[in-house]
């Protein structure tokens, strides 16, 4: 194609940011931060806003989502999309490839694949020439729903195939001019939590289960809630391929989908016999809790795919494949009592307290229960026999009562009027689900907002966990979390459990904790709405805590992120007396982190990073590798630290690259370095 160079820009630009959103999204492994990969993409919007013309369907900018359907249009699929047999335990899988090798004795020979059975939605997703151009739900097998909007909003979905096959320096795949593929979407159950922790935060309603919500996510007519829900995606079958080769065996399969930018799971393996491959399903058994996402089992596949085709399908269930299920982790139990939990912004949580129970390996005393309205809607009562689920790192849930098994002594449960804590009366906010306890001084909420300052993911001060918090509490020495910075050693000594070594560690965790930066500072206040992330674009934009406080509401909105629900949180939040004095006591123990603000938009598109090299590269010499380095915007120094952004490494790497992996820094070849600087690649091209 021979275009003007800033429409070859853009085509480009489109490459480079599918390129890094496979790398985040896909392999786990980014190239670029998130800053520069942010610039990409506004680079991208400020093209496509010049020339709407050249936006094609492909483009990164089509995942945001398009306006909300009327209904789901239906797709009759190419071929049908079959499900699955199951087997509860390895007899009955033995007894499948009886019947099967009765059939045709070359199953013997064929090999297997073991793949993990993702709980989520099965998607049909289409590709002409590379480009997704349509995607449907499985329906009854025939038919589905056309959720293409939805599922482009799906950062793992490639829009354009294949990602690393024009990556230079790689071979282009046999790409088929028709490709149709499976897989299932689904939500990583870390991902599950922490959106419903987000919610729970906002007063929101909670889901249920990472399936539930995975699936009611996609079948939603307005692209934009999909969008806002992190669901990903693994593919493990083609359905039609046109015009191409595709590999014959399941285990190729995988690896050329892989190579074709498609998220495969990693935890699939090929054995020669059913043994070896029931043995490693039975690993899994016990390790299903391993894998970041709910499985309900294990697919044990016939290797060879034309033989699998051979043997057909009863009903809907092919031959070739079975489902081997881990026993199911739902069980009864009684439901002794419910508690009240008060968390940080003082939301009032109910939970169960269960008699003692297992399920699958673990035992179960405290289960979810969501929220007051969620007990009403299934009219839980004290004393019920209740159906708990546990899926993996979850905290258990309750799905329901089994009120078949009621015998009249059950009890209606009526939420608290007042905060179980501090005895204040109860508030609820109209729109809202949650009720709150608006006691500003209620201990409970000062444990959860001291724990949340020295979390992780806060100012990260090693030493205070939640039981010292409650220790330093109830002993009366912090009553919001500036008291933290006027500790003294011999208070501590006198506390239970501390002697000197203790205390001193406390105190130099505590001292060491003024030095993090701003928007550690702000994630740990916990103002309502304001994450690890917001805190980051806010401190890039409002640079110092004064500079926060004094911003209006608008001005808030103006970042990235924010909407006029969190920025009214901000401005009340630093409003309020009570907070303002805290700031001023945080001051007083000299801590005024400033972030500098944000650097002018980068020159190159390496600008603001620094390299590090080592080995010796295919194609470019070490004065080479340097001026593309500069000409891209980006410095070269001699020795890695913490500061290195990444290490370019060739062959017959020195001690640098030990040392950069100690440190985590990233490395990349020489073809790698290429791609990041291809923006300006045009340059080259006359
Ligand atoms: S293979 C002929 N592989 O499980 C191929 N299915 O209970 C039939 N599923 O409808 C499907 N992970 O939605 C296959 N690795 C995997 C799977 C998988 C999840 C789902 C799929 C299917 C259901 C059957």
């Amino acid at each position: 194609m021979d275009l003007p160079p800033d429409h070859r820009h853009y085509e480009e630009l489109k490459q480079q940011i599918h390129f890094h959103n496979h790398r985040y999204h896909v392999l786990d492994d980014p190239l670029i931060s998130d800053l520069e990969f942010d610039r990409l993409v506004l680079e991208l919007k400020q093209v496509e806003a010049a020339h709407p013309d050249w936006v094609t369907p492909d483009s990164p900018s089509q995942r945001a989502g398009s306006a909300p359907a009327e209904r789901f249009n239906k797709v009759p699929h190419p071929r049908p999309v079959l499900s699955l047999a199951n087997a509860f335990g390895a007899a009955e899988a033995r007894q499948w490839f009886e019947r099967i090798r009765k059939l045709d004795d070359r199953v013997e020979q064929a090999g297997f694949v073991v793949e993990p059975k993702i709980d989520g939605l099965s998607v049909i997703l289409h590709y002409q020439a590379g480009i997704f151009v349509q995607g449907a739900t499985r329906g009854d097998g025939e038919v589905g729903e056309d959720i293409t909007a939805n599922l482009r909003t799906i950062k793992a979905i490639p829009l354009r195939i294949p990602v690393g096959g024009e990556a230079p320096g790689k071979p282009r795949l046999d790409l088929p001019a028709t490709l149709v593929v499976r897989g299932e979407v689904f939500m990583h159950l870390s991902d599950f939590e922490a959106l419903n922790r987000r919610l729970e935060e906002n007063g929101e309603k909670t889901y249920l289960n990472p399936r539930n919500t995975a699936a009611g996510s996609l079948r939603q007519l307005d692209p934009a809630i999909s969008a806002s829900r992190p669901l990903t995606l693994l593919v493990y079958q083609v359905i039609h391929a046109q015009g191409g080769q595709v590999p014959g065996s399941q285990w190729e399969l995988l690896a050329w989908l892989k190579a074709l930018g498609f998220p495969v799971t990693d935890v699939a393996r090929r054995f020669a016999t059913l043994e070896d491959a029931l043995a490693y399903t039975e690993t899994f058994a016990t390790r299903r809790d391993e894998l970041p996402f709910e499985a309900d089992g294990m697919v044990i596949k016939l290797d060879d795919l034309a033989l699998a085709a051979d043997l057909g399908y009863v009903g809907k269930d092919p031959r070739g494949a079975i489902a081997f299920k881990f026993p199911a982790r739902e069980v009864t139990t009684r439901l002794n009592d419910i508690g009240v939990a008060v968390g940080r912004t003082g939301v009032l949580t109910p939970y169960a307290v269960l008699e003692p129970v297992e399920i699958g390996g673990v035992s179960v005393e405290r289960a979810s229960l969501h929220n007051f309205d969620f007990i009403a809607e299934k009219d839980i009562r004290v004393g019920d026999r209740v159906l708990v689920k546990r899926a993996g790192e979850v905290i258990p849930y309750i799905i329901a009562p089994v009120s078949e098994l009621r015998v009249g002594s059950e009890r209606v449960y009526q939420p608290p009027a007042a905060c179980p804590a501090c005895a204040q009366p109860v508030e609820h906010f109209p729109g809202e689900v949650a009720w709150y306890c608006v006691n500003a001084a209620c201990p409970a909420q000062l444990v959860r907002n001291v724990e949340h300052f020295a979390s992780r993911g806060g100012l990260d001060i090693t030493g205070l966990g939640i039981r010292i918090v409650e220790l330093l509490i109830a002993a009366g020495l912090v009553a919001d979390v500036a008291d933290l910075y006027t500790l003294e050693r011999d208070q501590l000594l006198e506390l239970e459990g501390f002697a000197e070594k203790k205390a001193d560690n406390l105190l130099a965790a505590i001292a060491a904790s003024k030095q993090q930066p701003l928007p550690r500072l702000l994630t740990a206040l916990g103002i309502r709405g304001v994450g690890e992330v917001s805190a980051r674009d806010l401190s890039a934009r409002f640079p110092s805590l004064d500079a926060l406080a004094a911003a209006s509401q608008e001005a808030l909105q103006e970042v990235e992120g924010i909407g006029p629900n969190i920025a009214a949180a901000i401005v009340d939040w630093f409003a309020r007396p009570r907070n303002r004095r805290l700031l001023e006591k945080m001051k007083a123990a000299g801590m005024d982190p400033r972030q500098a603000a944000a650097p002018p938009p980068a020159s190159g598109p390496l600008s603001g990073m620094t390299f590090v090299v080592t080995g010796t590269l295919p194609s470019l010499s070490r004065e080479g590798v340097r001026d593309l380095i500069e000409q891209h915007g980006g410095k070269v120094v001699d020795s890695v630290s913490r500061k290195t952004t990444y290490l370019v490494v060739g062959e017959g790497p020195g001690s640098k690259l030990q040392k950069a992996q100690e440190l985590g820094v990233k490395t990349l070849s020489e073809d790698d370095l290429r791609t990041l600087c291809a923006p300006d690649r045009r340059m080259e091209v006359p």
